[in-house]
């Protein structure tokens, strides 16, 4: 009898975990994106972007709270040009429209967060200036977001943003004109030190 009961609870556990299998497959075979929250297709991201989008990684940037517009001309540019990748070119290549669309959805949609790091405060105070005078205007006060629809700077990796704004000097990046502009004025008068208390001023994330 008891062997009987054993055997008939085993062959109910069997059956119940075969049938939500298959009901799995089932949904996810209709659209995976739709069947799961986060969608299956950002969270291939994940691995090096983070958690919703929040980097943990100073070389990689997190892409969390980003304007859905921005998100969508950077993923374009880098499968179309116009934006340096070192690996996003590659990975873009492999999404289509509404893919891309699901992914800005999602990622504009996460709490934008300051990411901690060491950041050096007398140079972020001189920072702060110069973002005043040359990058405020699209780039927001603090974490005020401009009405221009430039990403906000303010917390974003120091290592990261060194590198980006270099492929804008040297123009392997192409951002707007007017900010090509600031930037070679905040050079010219300020040089490389100009750039490195900005630099200061974003990592040390206080407005
Ligand atoms: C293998 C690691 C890796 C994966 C996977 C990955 N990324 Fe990236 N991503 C990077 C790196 C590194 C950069 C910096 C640009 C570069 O070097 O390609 C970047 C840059 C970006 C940027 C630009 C951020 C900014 O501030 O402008 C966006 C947006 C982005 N990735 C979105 C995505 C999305 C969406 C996915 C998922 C489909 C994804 N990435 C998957 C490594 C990755
Ligand atoms: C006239 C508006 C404007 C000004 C001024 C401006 N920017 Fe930008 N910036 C933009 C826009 C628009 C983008 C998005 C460009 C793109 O799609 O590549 C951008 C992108 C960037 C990015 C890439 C962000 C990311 O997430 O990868 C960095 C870094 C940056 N700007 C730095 C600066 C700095 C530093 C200054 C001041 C010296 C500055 N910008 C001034 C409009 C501006």
């Amino acid at each position: 009898m008891r062997l009987l009961i054993t055997f008939c609870l085993y062959g109910l556990t069997v059956g119940w975990s075969f049938a939500v299998t298959a009901e799995e497959r089932g949904a996810l075979s209709v659209s995976a994106d739709d069947a799961v929250y986060p969608p299956m297709v950002v969270q291939t991201c994940f691995s090096c972007h983070g958690p919703g989008g929040q980097s943990q990684s100073p070389a990689i940037p997190s892409i969390a709270g980003l304007p859905r517009d921005y998100l969508l001309n950077v993923l374009a540019a880098y499968r179309y040009g116009g934006r340096f990748g070192t690996i996003m070119d590659r990975i873009m290549g492999a999404y289509d429209k509404r893919q891309v669309e699901t992914m800005a959805d999602y990622f504009s949609r996460q709490p934008y967060r300051v990411n901690k790091q060491d950041a050096k405060w007398q140079l972020a105070d001189r920072g702060r200036q110069l973002h005043r005078r040359y990058c405020r205007e699209c780039h927001g006060d603090g974490l005020k977001p401009s009405d221009k629809g430039a990403p906000l700077l303010i917390g974003r990796w120091m290592d990261y943003l060194r590198w980006t704004i270099r492929d804008y000097l040297i123009g392997i990046n192409q951002g707007d004109e007017e900010m090509n502009r600031q930037l070679a004025r905040l050079i010219r008068n300020h040089g490389e030190p100009g750039l490195e208390a900005l630099i200061h001023y974003y990592g040390k994330g206080r407005p």
